[in-house]
């Protein structure tokens, strides 16, 4: 064999074990911790080799070669207005905790999402083939419409702890009484009332998707979804056939974060999968201050969404002067500068916050309890204060107030005060930093890391087209056949005419005058 024979014959075996997929990843939800969860599913795939078509309201600049990006900015017109508004939230004006406000939003924006124009070029040129599709679910199932489009299996990611809704979706619902709603903040074990609420919320909710949701949804399919599946020569199956046919829901969660939550072979928790293994080197300056903090760092961070800018001025001004009297350095990530700061504190506009709780100095985070950042804390091993501002972010808290790494402050216009006295109970006291490290270890104790687990999936679901093989059965049986209602209904008739037969029989042998005359005796 010539030498260009055994090169062809090297490529082919390489090119067998290393199949480079097209694949879709729709991220619809104009926030920045969505994006930060969306460009963690992409940048694993595209080190595994795959080539990469993301939708995306936030933009890389200067994309890896395979990565396509279609661009939907737009979808931020669509926010609800004063969502991420701290002063609004501070005067109780914001409604984000609404589920059924929350359903109606996101289903605009989904549609809004297949109206985009970049989004109606890529979906209407027929030639695009796609070997999966990835899509964020929060609260609207429209996504798995593009699954139906290409013709590719559909992948849910779903950036909470397993939540009763999505697991419909591949399964079926999580119990209420044991399982907490991520809009409402309490974690179980619950008492009599909160288990009460938990069902009236999966009531609730039910009842407003069956009645509403459902409709719009099914008439916002025919009137974007359709008609691009026509347009390929298919009869489009019906929204309620595409809606449960996902082939798996990857989920931003882990035992190690949330609880021991009994889930379907269709469900794979690969919480964490965000966070780089390799934690990149500070700046020179704020690696000096860290490490010539004897006393140890308290980084204080709103997230990405909420900007301390909104904050009231007296706010501003009662944190600052409570900061400036303790005994350990302070971060404080902020807009903008002050005129006058303590000398212990800084405020930094930008700041790299793996790699700040990354370093063994750092020795409490406040923040607002976002999903991200509960999860960072686990990862890197820092106890927490927590300060949660709306949806997801009060039960995220009371979570890490349960497992005894966190404590809860409520935000307020006078919360320096209460503030100050739980960062000295929890930098004085070390039961807070022992428990986050046990934590921190089972979080990192898996077999393999939560971004190779991802891959492999996403690659199983490919080679299996579909994997229908880990769909749970319970997906094909309704309700009333799993609660046994058809058997209760055919043991009443039974019975019902078991005892008319008794009867009868028991007037053949007692006849009527007889027991009649024994009456007027
Ligand atoms: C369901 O998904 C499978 C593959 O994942 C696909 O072959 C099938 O056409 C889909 N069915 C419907 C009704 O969408």
């Amino acid at each position: 064999m010539t030498r260009s024979t055994w090169l062809l014959l090297g490529l082919l075996t390489a090119s067998q074990f290393c199949d480079a997929y097209r694949i879709l990843v729709v991220f619809p939800l104009p926030g920045k911790s969505h994006s930060i969860l969306g460009f963690g599913v992409v940048n694993h795939l595209l080190k595994a080799g795959h080539d990469v078509t993301f939708v995306t309201p936030i933009l890389e600049k200067s994309p890896h070669p395979k990565l396509h990006q279609i661009d939907i900015s737009k979808n931020f017109d669509y926010l609800p207005k004063n969502t991420f508004d701290l002063k609004s939230i501070l005067n109780k004006e914001s409604t984000v905790n609404d589920p059924n406000q929350i359903i109606s939003s996101i289903n605009l924006m989904l549609r809004a999402t297949y109206r985009n124009e970049n989004v109606q070029k890529l979906l209407n040129d027929v030639d695009q083939k796609f070997d999966l599709v990835i899509v964020e679910w929060l609260y609207c199932e429209l996504g798995a419409g593009i699954a139906e489009i290409v013709q590719a299996p559909l992948i849910w990611v779903s950036s909470l702890e397993p939540h009763w809704m999505v697991m419909r979706l591949i399964d079926e619902g999580l119990n209420p009484a044991y399982h907490g709603d991520a809009l409402r903040e309490n974690i179980p074990p619950f008492n009599f009332w909160q288990r009460t609420e938990q069902l009236w919320i999966q009531l609730k909710t039910l009842y407003y998707m069956h009645m509403y949701h459902d409709a719009q949804q099914s008439a916002m399919y025919d009137e974007v979804i359709a008609p691009l599946i026509r347009k390929r020569g298919r009869v489009p199956a019906t929204f309620q056939e595409v809606k449960y046919n996902a082939s798996l829901v990857l989920g931003n969660s882990h035992v190690s974060l949330g609880m021991a939550t009994r889930l379907p072979q269709s469900y794979k928790a690969v919480g964490g999968y965000h966070i780089n293994e390799e934690v990149k080197p500070l700046p020179e300056d704020l690696q000096k201050i860290m490490d010539n903090a004897k006393k140890g760092v308290v980084y204080f961070s709103m997230g990405s969404n909420l900007n301390s800018k909104d904050m009231p001025e007296s706010l501003k001004k009662s944190l600052l002067d409570m900061f400036g009297e303790l005994e350990q350095t302070v971060f404080w990530k902020f807009e903008e500068d002050f005129p006058k700061v303590p000398k212990n504190v800084h405020i930094l506009e930008w700041a790299p916050q793996a790699s700040i709780l990354a370093h063994p100095n750092c020795v409490l985070f406040i923040t607002h309890g976002g999903l991200l950042s509960t999860t960072e804390t686990i990862h890197y091993g820092v106890p927490i204060i927590g300060i949660p501002v709306f949806a997801d972010q009060f039960v995220n808290v009371n979570r890490a107030v349960g497992k005894g790494i966190a404590k809860k402050v409520d935000f307020s216009f006078t919360m320096a005060e209460d503030l100050r006295e739980n960062i000295v109970e929890m930098t004085s006291n070390p039961k807070y930093r022992e428990k986050v490290k046990e934590l921190s270890f089972i979080y990192h104790d898996r077999p393999v890391r939560p971004g190779a687990e991802l891959v492999h999936w996403v690659e199983h679901v490919i080679q299996t087209k579909g994997a229908p093989h880990l769909r749970s059965p319970a997906i094909n049986v309704p309700w009333y056949q799993k609660m046994y209602l058809d058997l209760a209904v055919v043991v009443v008739i039974l019975v019902i005419l078991s005892i008319s037969a008794l009867k009868r029989v028991y007037c053949l042998i007692f006849p009527k005058n007889v027991m009649g005359d024994k009456k007027y005796k």
